[in-house]
């Protein structure tokens, strides 16, 4: 893979910047080994918490895809599900990743373990079982979508900067010598006060947003598609993350790195992400359609659009979000409006 691909999330140099996202995918050394021989620079495998109402949320998880008007189809543009965590124990399945991690090393690739936040107690005592484990880089998901639907504490979103930044210290304390990333919610608005917060508290990196939580009625069955609300993502919600992107990268500065996820579909999103200060992207949807061969896709398509356009993916970094200007900057153009209008709605002099 070329020179032009590479990445860096803190110390860790990265070949590319495709990451295959913690989700059921890679809730199995297969699904790992299979991420990774697609050409993913890393893998967040499947999160686990202290929980085990979270974990047994899983057997009532289910899953749809959705076309781009909102139908439950075979084969859509967005997933739409409720699931649940690795019902496995914490320190038997960071033994398999830390095994899997060694092996991708040796190719200048990662596999991280992930926790979706349940209690700051529970989160420190996984965080050090990883740490113990040898695995050296760990996912703190504080914004899991389905907090609001799972059993009472199950899932915690975490929303207040002040608290994020108490569990976050406490989580820097026993990952010593690991790169330590906080992913926060799509359910909030106050991502920079957060960002800046995980950071300020020993963060490595920042990976943004969550997916949303949606309601889809049936036009067939006139009753809610999965009978539940439901987390929801697309290629829709590309555009809303680049935003939060670009804010946050103000609030921290360039030395923080962020990580995009939350829409990506091809390369030209990668690219997107990066522009709007993405370091890295984390996908798992294009492997619910499509299969492991969508990560391979997307690093190829980026690779020949840097190649195209002569760059390379590090000077796309922020490039958007710096060159981003206020409505007061924009300059006065008196009745540009009426040409967005339908005719009749101009009146005539
Ligand atoms: C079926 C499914 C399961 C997921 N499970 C987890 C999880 O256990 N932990 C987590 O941090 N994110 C989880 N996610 C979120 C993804 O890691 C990712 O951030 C999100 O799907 C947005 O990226 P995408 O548009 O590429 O799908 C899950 C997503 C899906 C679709």
């Amino acid at each position: 893979m070329s020179e032009r691909l590479t990445t860096r999330i803190g110390v860790l140099a990265l070949p590319n910047p495709v990451i295959c996202g913690s989700g059921e995918p890679v809730m199995t050394a297969a699904g790992i080994r299979a991420a990774l021989a697609a050409g993913a620079a890393g893998v967040i495998a499947k999160s686990v918490n202290e929980r085990p109402d979270a974990a047994a949320q899983l057997d009532r998880a289910d899953y749809t895809q959705l076309d781009a008007a909102g139908a439950p189809v075979s084969q859509g543009v967005s997933v739409f599900c409720r699931s649940g965590l690795a019902p496995y124990d914490p320190g038997a399945w960071f033994a398999t990743l830390a095994e899997i991690d060694r092996e991708a090393a040796a190719n200048g690739r990662f596999v991280a373990a992930s926790l979706v936040l349940a209690s700051a107690d529970g989160a420190v005592r996984i965080a050090d079982l990883a740490r113990r484990a040898g695995l050296r880089v760990f996912e703190l998901n504080v914004g899991a979508p389905h907090a609001s639907e799972a059993a009472s504490g199950a899932i915690l979103q975490e929303t207040d900067p002040v608290r994020l930044g108490e569990l976050v210290t406490r989580v820097r304390s026993v990952t010593n010598g690991m790169s330590l990333w906080v992913k926060l919610t799509g359910l909030s608005s106050n991502l920079p006060a957060l960002a800046l917060a995980a950071s300020q508290a020993g963060a490595d990196a920042v990976c943004m947003m969550g997916r949303f939580m949606a309601l889809v009625p049936d036009l067939e069955t006139l009753a809610p598609v999965l009978n539940t609300s439901a987390a929801y993502g697309g290629g829709w919600a590309l555009p809303i993350v680049c935003r939060f992107l670009a804010m946050s990268r103000r609030a921290l500065g360039s030395g923080i790195p962020l990580i995009g996820t939350n829409g990506v579909r091809s390369g030209g999103d990668v690219a997107r992400m990066a522009l709007a200060g993405a370091s890295a992207v984390e996908c798992v949807s294009v492997v619910m359609h499509e299969g492991f061969g969508g990560l391979k896709r997307i690093i190829d398509q980026l690779d020949a659009w840097l190649a195209a356009k002569q760059l390379r993916f590090v000077d796309l970094i922020g490039g958007a979000a710096d060159a981003l200007q206020p409505y007061g900057a924009q300059s006065e153009r008196p009745g540009h409006w009426r040409s967005f209008v339908p005719p009749e709605a101009v009146e005539q002099e």
